[in-house]
């Protein structure tokens, strides 16, 4: 069955798409069969892709209106994309009494078996959206940036994770954390590091994904970084990062994470 990980935090910008694409063609690379979901109405992670613009995509899907729209990126990693539709989904769907549950029901159900990872971006809010891709999850990524503020917040964000869990979904947990944008050199940032350790303890992975330019220069052009530039900060730091995931998901025995 597939692992379903939700990439989360409503803090706007800390790298959530980015790392859902380059986790995604990571785990992909190393043979995973992924499917990525873009759920966010931003559509960023389509558009990361060279997906624009769509006039259809996960919201439809979800009406029932269209078969699962899946489109194949490459070898292994496969994307669900979405479009500004979505952003009427929140109120759209407020009557309905199973709400929560659209996205797994409509969507995740009809297309698990044939992946061994599902990664969800979702949008900069915890309102229906989030709840829908954390009702559908086993796993919660929190990509955070070291500045001080990525701290704030965080309570409201464990808050949502406590209640999806006592209420839709008691499997749910937090499993990864890391540090996105990370420039070693602040003082800052290396006490953000420790407060965030002490709080999440082992689920913080080892790697930081580096301040890169690539990353971004990579989306522009259509790509993950992989693909844009194998040797750059961004490509190795994402490639770390998917070793650890395979790790934390048993799929490589731990020494070869280093
Ligand atoms: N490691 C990095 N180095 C430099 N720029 C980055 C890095 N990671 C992401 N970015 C850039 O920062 C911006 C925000 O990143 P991203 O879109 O991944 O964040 P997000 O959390 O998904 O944002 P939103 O909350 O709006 O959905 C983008 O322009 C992206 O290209
Ligand atoms: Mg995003």
């Amino acid at each position: 069955m597939a692992h379903i990980i939700t990439m989360a935090n409503h803090k706007g910008g800390v790298g959530k798409t980015s790392s859902v694409q380059n986790i995604g063609a990571g785990l992909a690379r190393a043979g995973q069969r992924v499917l990525l979901i873009d759920f966010d109405p931003q559509a960023n992670l389509s558009d990361g892709f060279g997906y624009r613009d769509l006039e259809f995509g996960i919201f439809e899907a979800m009406l029932g209106e269209i078969e699962v729209p899946i489109v194949e990126l490459q070898e292994n990693l496969s994307l669900i994309p979405s479009n500004i539709g979505l952003a009427g989904a929140e109120m759209y769907f407020s009557t309905y009494t199973a709400r929560e549950r659209i996205l797994g029901k409509k969507v995740i159900d009809k297309v698990k078996d044939n992946f061994d990872f599902i990664i969800i971006d979702s949008p900069p809010s915890l309102g229906l959206l989030t709840i829908n891709a954390f009702t559908a999850s086993q796993s919660i990524f929190i990509p955070l940036d070291a500045e001080y503020f990525s701290m704030r917040g965080l309570d409201n964000l464990q808050e949502l994770i406590d209640r999806v869990q006592e209420d839709l979904n008691p499997s749910l947990q937090i499993a990864g954390v890391f540090f996105t944008k990370y420039d070693n050199r602040m003082v800052i940032k290396s006490n953000v590091r420790k407060v965030i350790r002490a709080q999440f303890e082992e689920k913080v992975f080892d790697t930081h994904i580096r301040n890169n330019i690539a990353v971004a220069e990579a989306q522009a052009q259509g790509m993950d970084v992989f693909s844009y530039d194998p040797k750059c900060n961004g490509a190795v730091d994402y490639q770390k990062l998917t070793k650890e995931v395979l790790v934390r998901y048993d799929l490589v025995p731990a020494e070869s994470s280093k």
